[in-house]
C-alpha cells in the first residue's frame, strides 16, 4: 500500500519489518501509520492493548501488513520475549524504533526521585533492552537499522524536567556510542530529537512554541531514518534555541522556566 501523498515520496520501505515500541499513541501510533503507507511489515509494541488491537484493525483494512505484542519498555524480559512472538510472525526485524517514553516534572522543593527512576527505566534501558531483543539477528545478517526517539531536551538540563533531560541526553550518549561502533558492522544508528509535539505526553503544556501535530512529526521522522540521519533534530529552530541557551546564565533561565513549565 506504498505510495504518494501530497507530492510525498513515500516509498522506501516496501517489505522491510519494521518495530516501533509505543506504538499506542501519539508519535509512534503516527510513525506506524506513516511506515504502513511506505510498505514497512510492522510490528508494534506498548501495554495499552485494546489500543494496539485497534490500530491493527485499522491497518489491516487498508491493506497493510502488522501484527501486535504487549510489552513494558522498562521490562528487559518482557521485551526481548514480546519481540520473539513478532520475529515468529513477521520473520527478523531490519529498522527498530525504540519511541516508547515518558515525562515527570520535579520542583525546586520535589526532586520527584520515584518518577524519575520510571522516566530512566522507560526512556534511557528502555531502547537498550529493545535494541537487545533484535540484536543478534542485526549481527548475524550484518545489516540493520537502531532508531531511537530522544528529544531536544538531550541538549540542556531544563530545571523542571531533570530526570526526563538526564534520560535522553544518556540516550544520546549511548546512540552516538554505539553508533561509532556499529560502523563496521553495518548496523545504522539514528537518534531522533523532536521539539514539541502535540500528544497525549504534552495535553496538559501550556505553551508549545513551534509544536506540530504527530502525524507530520512521523513523515518527518520517516524521511530522516530512510535517509539514515545519525542525529535528526526539528524543527531545526528549536534545536538551535535550546543549544543555545547553554549559553544563557541560569538566573534567566530559571525566571523563563519556573517550578510550574511543563516540558515534552
Ligand atoms: N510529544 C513531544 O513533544 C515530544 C518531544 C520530544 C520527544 N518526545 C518523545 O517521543 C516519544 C513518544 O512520546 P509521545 O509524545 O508520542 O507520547 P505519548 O502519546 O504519551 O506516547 C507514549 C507511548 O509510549 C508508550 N509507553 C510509555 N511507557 C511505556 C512503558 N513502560 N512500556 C511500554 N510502552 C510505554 C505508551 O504506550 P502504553 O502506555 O500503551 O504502554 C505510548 O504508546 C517519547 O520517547 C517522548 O519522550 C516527545
Amino acid at each position: 500500500m506504498s505510495g504518494s501523498v501530497e507530492g510525498v515520496d513515500r516509498m522506501g520501505f516496501e517489505g522491510k519489518v519494521v518495530y516501533i515500541t509505543g506504538a499506542s499513541s501519539g508519535i509512534g501510533l503516527a510513525l506506524a501509520k506513516e511506515f504502513a503507507l511506505r510498505g514497512a511489515r510492522l510490528g508494534i509494541l506498548a501495554r495499552r492493548e485494546d489500543r494496539l488491537r485497534q490500530l491493527c484493525g485499522e491497518i489491516r483494512a487498508t491493506g497493510g501488513t502488522i501484527e501486535y505484542a504487549v510489552a513494558d519498555a522498562a521490562d528487559r524480559g518482557g521485551m526481548n520475549t514480546a519481540v520473539a512472538s513478532l520475529n515468529d510472525r513477521l520473520g527478523l526485524c531490519d529498522v527498530m524504533i525504540a519511541n516508547a517514553g515518558i515525562g515527570a516534572s520535579n520542583t525546586s522543593t520535589d526532586l520527584n526521585v520515584t518518577a524519575a527512576e520510571q522516566v530512566i527505566r522507560t526512556n534511557l534501558l528502555g531502547p537498550m533492552y529493545a535494541f537487545e531483543a533484535v540484536f543478534a539477528d542485526l549481527l548475524a545478517r550484518g545489516s540493520g537499522h537502531l532508531v531511537a526517539v530522544s528529544s531536544v531536551a538531550a541538549f540542556k538540563g531544563l530545571p523542571t524536567s531533570a530526570a526526563y533531560c538526564a534520560s535522553k541526553a544518556g540516550l544520546n550518549a549511548y546512540l552516538e556510542s554505539i553508533r561509532i561502533s556499529l560502523r563496521a558492522r553495518n548496523i545504522a544508528v539514528t537518534a531522533i530529537c523532536p521539539g514539541f509535539v502535540r500528544t497525549e505526553m504534552t495535553e496538559k503544556s501550556k505553551k508549545m512554541l513551534w509544536a506540530c501535530n504527530a502525524d507530520v512529526a512521523a513523515r518527518k521522522i520517516a524521511r530522516a531514518i530512510q535517509r539514515q540521519k545519525k542525529v535528526y533534530v526539528f524543527p531545526t529552530r528549536m534545536g538551535l534555541l535550546v543549544k543555545s541557551t547553554r549559553w544563557l546564565p541560569d538566573w534567566l533561565v530559571a525566571k523563563a522556566l519556573p517550578d510550574d513549565s511543563v516540558f515534552g
